[in-house]
């Protein structure tokens, strides 16, 4: 499997790893402090090499007797660093590193209070991935795949680090799981086939599982997955999943769209192919229960992943047709391309009606989010500021860029049907907020319910920003803190009262 260089933690002494990435900040020395003495001196001396300065990008590197590479690399000015620069400066370590065939990293990180305590994790999570690449399409691997990973911890952080290391894995493996199935293309990665792997993941973690196909979609009156679905010769699927016990019900959705073309409102083709990351709600939804599941949160997790394809062709749900979604609502259809808040709509009303305590939903659901926050941040929206607050707080200890945006009454206004309950497009105006507004008339009584419109971060595009191309995995840490925050919620509640 991809990502699956082994996350360890440097035990000390020699070590294994044939390459070493060490940092040092702007006009200051190397953190060697936990590093062996020979990779350690070796780092020193780099940094004592004239010219050397510590800016950002700034590399150096040498070869120890034994031919362990030490790459220094400068971190810039210590006020500017952050959790979120550690991903930038860690990739191009390992890409070095790979290309000159190392097969085992290690990384000494930086002494910064940005990577103590808490974050932990999330520095590790940012190790571990640099062992993925999505490979499995090309006929030889873009450069040689990394069989492990070691972390030096920084100074005085082993403990906290050693901690850490189960739930970074588990992410890590998560994080990697999820990113396969976005990444995989929209040939391949049919409404079936992503209901087959989530089966598959089901049956891996004795999750129970449910898929609905066209059939019994219509039995139930699902209408808005169906009405999105029906152009397409893969017809729709809706998964849900069942897994862990606890006193906390925690609802996840996640919008799988496996293709959009925009339908019979077709998209411009420039970049069309980027829309087969339409599906990655799906896939987050599906990463965060594999790592609830392999860390044995004690919560009752539901999830509900509704697949469909949006394609243009003779059998497609066209402008003007009503459609009636599963809690009985009708939408006029002023836009086909607004086709994830159909597919969502009916999720969420199932969802709801099975009364979790918390619901989650996460979706590649507007340009107009991008538009607002851009390509490294999704937007959140609530109508439970405790909520929110919460998993803004998580979302920063994660490293992940998240930005609470407005879910006012009056967006809804702009949703209002011509002969229908509601329409599926608003007018031009605050397109995140109206479709937040749209998917709110399908929570029912749950109000502790946050959307997180992931359309910016979700993947690299093929025109979008550099790096490495292709799915992040974006929510899936900050959201496995929230669960675990539940989780403990949950137990507090569960006990007698007089204990609290
Ligand atoms: N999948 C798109 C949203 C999207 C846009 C994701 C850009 C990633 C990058 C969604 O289905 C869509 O087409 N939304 C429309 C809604 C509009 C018709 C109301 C949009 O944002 O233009
Ligand atoms: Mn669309
Ligand atoms: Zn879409």
């Amino acid at each position: 499997m991809p990502g699956s260089a082994e996350l360890q933690i440097h035990a000390g002494g020699p070590g294994r790893a044939h390459a070493w990435c060490v940092g040092a900040f702007r006009g200051q020395p190397p953190a060697v402090g936990e590093l062996p003495p020979a990779l350690g001196e070796a780092a020193t001396a780099l940094a004592r090499r004239k010219g050397w300065t510590g800016e950002d990008g700034q590399a150096a590197e040498t070869a120890l007797a034994d031919g362990t590479v030490v790459r220094l690399r400068g971190l810039g000015a210590t006020e500017a660093f952050e959790l979120r620069t550690l991903r930038s400066w860690l990739a191009p370590v390992a890409a070095a590193a790979a290309r000159g065939g190392a097969k085992r990293l290690g990384i000494a990180m930086p002494d910064h209070a940005a990577l103590r305590g808490e974050a932990a994790e999330a520095a590790l999570v940012a190790a571990g991935l640099l062992g993925y690449a999505f490979d499995r399409f090309r006929s030889r691997p873009a450069r040689p795949a990394l069989a492990g990973i070691e972390v030096a911890p920084p100074p005085g952080q082993r403990a906290t680090y050693r901690a850490a290391l189960p739930a970074s894995r588990a992410l890590v493996a998560s994080i990697a799981f999820a990113r396969d199935l976005a990444n995989s293309p929209p040939n391949e990665a049919t409404p079936a086939w992503m209901a087959a792997r989530a089966r598959e993941l089901a049956k891996k973690y004795g999750m129970k599982a449910t898929v609905l196909g066209p059939a019994e979609l219509r039995k139930r009156g699902m209408g808005g997955i169906l009405a999105v679905g029906e152009g397409s010769a893969n017809g729709p699927r809706m998964v849900r999943l069942e897994v862990g016990r606890g006193p906390l019900t925690v609802a996840l959705v996640g919008k799988g769209v496996t293709f959009d073309t925009g339908g019979i409102s077709i998209k411009p083709a420039a970049g069309m192919e980027d829309m087969k990351y339409d599906k990655s709600g799906a896939c987050t939804v599906l990463g965060i229960a594999r790592a609830a599941a392999e860390l044995k949160l004690p919560l009752r997790l539901r999830i509900y992943v509704p697949l469909a394809e949006n394609m243009a062709s003779g059998t497609s749900y066209r402008p003007g047709d009503i459609v009636r979604c599963y809690n009985g609502k009708t939408v006029d259809i002023t836009n086909t391309d607004a086709e994830g808040r159909m597919l969502l709509a009916d999720a969420l009303a199932w969802a709801a009606e099975e009364k979790p305590d918390v619901m989650l939903d996460y979706a590649t659901l507007t340009g107009a989010c991008v538009v607002a926050l851009g390509t490294s941040a999704a937007g959140l929206f609530s109508p439970d500021d405790t909520l929110a607050e919460q998993i803004l707080a998580a979302a920063r200890t994660a490293g992940e860029r998240l930005w609470r945006l407005p879910l006012w009454p009056e967006y809804i206004e702009d949703m209002k049907g011509i002969h229908g309950d509601l329409r599926n497009s608003g007018g031009r105006w605050g397109g995140a907020s109206t479709a937040a507004a749209f998917l709110a008339q399908f929570t029912g009584d749950v109000r502790r319910w946050a959307h997180f419109d992931i359309a910016g971060a979700a993947y690299i595009g093929s025109e979008r920003g550099s790096g490495d191309k292709g799915a992040t995995g974006f929510a899936i840490a900050s959201s496995l803190r929230v669960l675990r925050q539940l989780a403990t919620e949950g137990a507090r509640r569960g006990r007698p009262a007089r204990t609290r």
